[in-house]
């Protein structure tokens, strides 16, 4: 087995190295026939494993962790200092100066992009430009607070950066924020942020970029704040980061943050209260209240280091030759249809989906499961108008699909199949992929697999996981 050395001087040279630093990368997962078969995991854009590193650097920390920021003692003293550490380490990773900006932790993606949309200071008029290829967690919270418009996409269902511009110049300077993904969790489109920075920027508009699913797998800085191109906020998880703690990231301007009172109030965030004042706590103690999750910051902090010494553009170039090698793939099977266009170069991440005509995506994805030990993932993605503009349904269709869902009857979904890469994956889980969905596309498959039309999930008759036997308390 190599071995990742704990020194500041470890150097990784092949990629391939690191498959066995993923924590249960050889588990083997039983299937339909009662064999066992090791595991491809194939749904990085949802959450990406553990890197052993990072497991071992938590459990080295555990024997000094102790409470955060009012403890006396050693080990308080010393998890504090590693606590805020941990903020620098993430405010480095993408350029952050940490005198005019906040390194804010959350939970997650979702709750970071939460925590934004509650402390903008937005006008009565305000007017939120996202995008219809967004993740549900970047367009609902918006709604709460304005009106939310979206910008379009192409003709291969890429961001339409005119319909962004034209957006911007229509609104009359209504548009206080432009919030953008970084990288398609459907399609993988890499968007050209900064362009849209500067866009937004020159019609009077701050940036909002969720990078959750860009930053494991390319570099991202946020340029310094006087640049044009400067990304105001940003947004990522560090559980699709090979770092499953519950840490999330938001940062922001100081001055955003520092205006009234925090989002969630108590202890932690604040200097002193007395019967009729409350003196707020400095940045990032005033928005994470309560003890915060020192662990996961522990974890994240590592995984980024560990990410930096691999290189953002070792890791960019091997997800791009393995999309690549699997579009390649994908298209010799007949009846596959890819969504979005077809190259695969540095504007897309690993992040494909598609579907087998003739097949329902939630069969394909019940057979990868049950017969090949193939974890992918299908439906929508959390990305509903997306997924359905690239299904291409109408208003009609999706009308009744809406009438189908309030009834409980799930059987119709709509969807596609989604695989998603991270560095550690390599040819041969794609070929076993591929023969699983050739076997598939014969109707070759063994199961006799019945619509639970409640869940709109597929299982094999005479067939189901113990998943007691594998793990349990
Ligand atoms: C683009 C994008 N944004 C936000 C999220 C939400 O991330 P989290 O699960 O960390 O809240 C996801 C999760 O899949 C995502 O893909």
């Amino acid at each position: 087995m190599t071995t990742v050395k704990s020194s500041e001087e470890e150097t990784y040279t092949e990629l391939n190295q690191y498959r066995d630093q993923i924590v249960g990368i050889d588990k083997k997962v039983p299937v339909l026939d009662g064999s066992l078969k090791t595991y491809i995991n194939l749904d990085n854009a949802a959450s990406t494993p553990c890197l052993r590193p990072v497991l071992d650097t938590v459990s080295q920390f555990l024997e000094w962790y102790s409470s955060v920021h009012r403890g006396a003692g050693f080990k308080s003293m010393l998890s504090t200092r590693v606590y805020d550490l941990a903020h620098q380490v993430v405010a480095d990773f993408v350029g952050a100066d940490l005198r005019s900006n906040a390194v804010i932790f959350t939970k997650n993606a979702s709750e970071a992009l939460n925590k934004l949309a509650n402390r903008f200071p937005f006008k009565d008029d305000s007017v939120i430009l996202c995008s219809v290829m967004e993740h549900h967690s970047n367009d609902l919270p918006w709604r709460r607070k304005a009106e939310v418009i979206h910008a379009q996409v192409d003709e291969t269902s890429a961001l339409d950066l005119n319909d962004v511009e034209t957006k911007l110049k229509n609104s009359a300077g209504k548009i206080q924020l432009v919030t953008i993904t970084a990288g398609s969790n459907v399609t993988g489109y890499v968007n050209p942020i900064h362009q849209i920075a500067s866009l937004a920027h020159e019609y009077g508009a701050k940036i909002v970029v969720d990078a959750a699913q860009l930053v494991a797998h390319r570099s991202l800085k946020i340029k310094p704040d006087h640049d044009p191109e400067h990304i105001d906020f940003l947004i990522f998880s560090a559980h699709k980061m090979y770092a499953p703690f519950g840490t999330g990231v938001l940062i922001g301007p100081r001055s955003v943050f520092g205006q009234g009172e925090p989002e969630h109030v108590g202890g932690g965030t604040v200097e002193l209260v007395s019967r009729d004042e409350i003196l707020w706590a400095d940045l990032p103690e005033r928005e994470e209240v309560g003890s915060p999750n020192v662990v996961g910051a522990v974890a994240l902090a590592r995984a980024i280091k560990i990410l930096k010494k691999m290189g953002m553009k070792r890791i960019a170039e091997h997800e791009r030759k393995l999309s690549q090698y699997t579009i390649r793939k994908l298209k010799s099977i007949k009846d596959v249809i890819i969504y979005g266009s077809d190259s695969y170069d540095e504007n897309r991440l690993g992040v494909i989906a598609f579907n087998l005509n003739g097949f329902h995506h939630a069969l394909v994805s019940a057979i990868l499961s049950y017969e090949a030990g193939i974890g992918v993932r299908n439906a929508c993605f959390c990305a509903h108008p997306y997924v359905r503009h690239l299904l291409g349904l109408t208003d009609e269709q999706y009308k009744e699909v809406i009438e189908e869902i309030k009834r409980s009857y799930k059987a119709n979904l709509p969807g596609a199949i989604r695989v998603s890469f991270g560095f550690y994956n390599n040819q041969d889980e794609i070929d076993r992929l591929i023969e699983a969905l050739q076997r598939i596309s014969r109707k070759e498959y063994k199961g006799r697999y019945k619509l639970n039309p409640a869940s709109g999930e597929y299982v094999p008759e005479d067939f189901s996981f113990n998943y007691q036997d594998y793990f349990d308390f």
